[in-house]
């Protein structure tokens, strides 16, 4: 049953279920999140003096039995706030309605996502750390393996393994200063927020920070309220970014064990095969890396188009952030762990790059020879374009620089330490609430 609704009130039905059968999907993944808010929530209000310690205890033990029960969200109520309450009211009568003292349902989804968000991104960022020391590791034990460079997808200048491995973890030391940066955007408490306005009586919001493991709290409510949607692009364009780097990995991948290539192999077992085609071993898993990069560019720009627009204050369009916010840190999260051990797995086939290495690849150095041996560069370039043949193995002396890798292991080792410590915290934090 709604929880503002009369018995004489009616909703039609259809209205109903426009309004809430697809939230209550989104909602199953908020349920715990919604239990432990309640929990921050009510021992607040026994500090405050506005529930007694027997009220407090008989609350906190029918919520953590809530928590370690199963929750069946239903059409029947609206969504998971509601359902939580009317459990609660169910067992415990009138105190169970004294919990939504101070609160609306408009600061408790807010709580619940962020929440989860930090959940999220502590795993996301972790993953990431793992995934880019796995890939400096490859780039370390492959460093010297050569591979041609492309330029417009056509062969450019000599380089190697190493350099193309350490490139993709660089670029995921970048996201990880984004999340980073995420992070602390969704670390300011929503508790206390209310409808946007605030309640006319004393909540100790530093308090439910501190139980929820917040490091802020906001000064205007209406703030709270505001940020929602518009954090979520935030956050959902950090990922959006981090998934366009590992789609541009993926479409490496794939285009690098084509059988014409065959410079790696992805390992077997991250491959599919055909139902008709009995040779075949499909990169299926790369290839829906970059769509599922598509899906969240659209989940970032999604959320950006529901707040657009929008007012101050609540309105229900903002519950349809929550599809992609949810999805989008499932399928970063899932591309993260997904791809670690497909890295760790790769083999390098030095053959098929040695093959690789055709003459064109080093007119760019035989300028550089002769730069070195005093001719201007743009004679120089001159002369070697004018050059009908290249002589084999002129790159000999001018391949690839060598790639210090101790830079990205340091910084590798900064996160790990950092989000090893926050995910500390965070469990602490939620823990001690039981
Ligand atoms: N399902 C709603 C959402 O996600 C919960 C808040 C409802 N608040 C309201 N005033 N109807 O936004």
């Amino acid at each position: 049953m709604n929880l503002w609704q009369t018995e004489e009130e009616q909703t039609d039905p259809l209205a109903q279920r426009y309004c809430t059968e697809e939230d209550l999907h989104c909602d199953r993944a908020l349920v715990k999140y919604d239990i432990l808010g309640s929990m921050a929530h009510a021992r607040m209000l026994m500090e405050t003096g506005i529930l007694d310690g027997s009220e407090w205890s008989m609350l906190h033990e029918a919520l953590f039995d809530i928590l370690v029960g199963e929750v069946v969200l239903g059409p029947e109520d609206e969504d998971v706030h509601t359902r939580i309450e009317n459990l609660l009211t169910d067992r415990l009568g009138e105190l169970g309605g004294k919990l939504h003292t101070g609160r609306s349902r408009n600061d408790q989804v807010l709580l619940d996502t962020r929440l989860l968000c930090r959940e999220k991104l502590v795993e996301a960022a972790l993953s990431c750390v793992r995934l880019a020391a796995s890939l400096a590791a490859f780039s370390g034990k492959q460093g010297d393996a050569p591979m041609p460079g492309y330029t417009h997808s056509r062969k450019a200048m000599p380089t190697t393994v190493g350099t193309w491995a350490a490139a993709h973890a660089e670029s995921l030391v970048d996201h990880l200063r984004c999340i980073d940066s995420t992070y602390e955007l969704v670390g300011c408490n929503p508790l206390g927020a209310a409808a946007g306005y605030g309640v006319p009586m004393h909540l100790d919001t530093r308090r439910t920070a501190e139980l929820l493991g917040f490091e802020r709290t906001p000064v205007s409510p209406l703030y709270t309220i505001n940020s929602r949607g518009i954090l979520e692009h935030q956050l959902l364009s950090t990922l959006a970014g981090l998934m366009l780097s590992l789609s541009r990995m993926a479409d490496d991948l794939v285009l690098f064990s084509r059988e014409e290539l065959g410079f790696f192999r992805i390992p077997e077992s991250f491959t599919t095969g055909s139902s008709i085609m009995p040779q075949k071993r499909n990169p299926d898993v790369l290839e829906l890396v970059r769509a599922r990069a598509a899906s969240v560019v659209c989940q970032a720009t999604q959320t950006a188009m529901i707040v657009k627009g929008l007012t101050s204050g609540y309105h229900r369009d903002l519950q349809q952030t929550k599809g992609p916010l949810i999805s989008g840190l499932e399928s970063t999260c899932m591309t993260l762990s997904v791809l670690r051990p497909l890295v760790q797995g790769l083999e390098v086939n030095r053959k098929a790059l040695g093959k690789a290495m055709s003459p064109e690849l080093y007119a760019t150095a035989e300028v550089y020879a002769l730069v070195e041996g005093g001719t201007p560069f743009r004679s120089a370039y001159r002369k070697v374009k004018t050059t009908k043949a290249l002589p084999e193995g002129i790159g000999a002396h001018h391949g690839p620089p060598d790639i210090d890798l101790q830079p990205l292991y340091s910084s590798l080792k900064h996160y790990r330490r950092c989000w090893v410590n926050r995910r500390a915290r965070l469990r602490r934090a939620l823990e001690n609430l039981l």
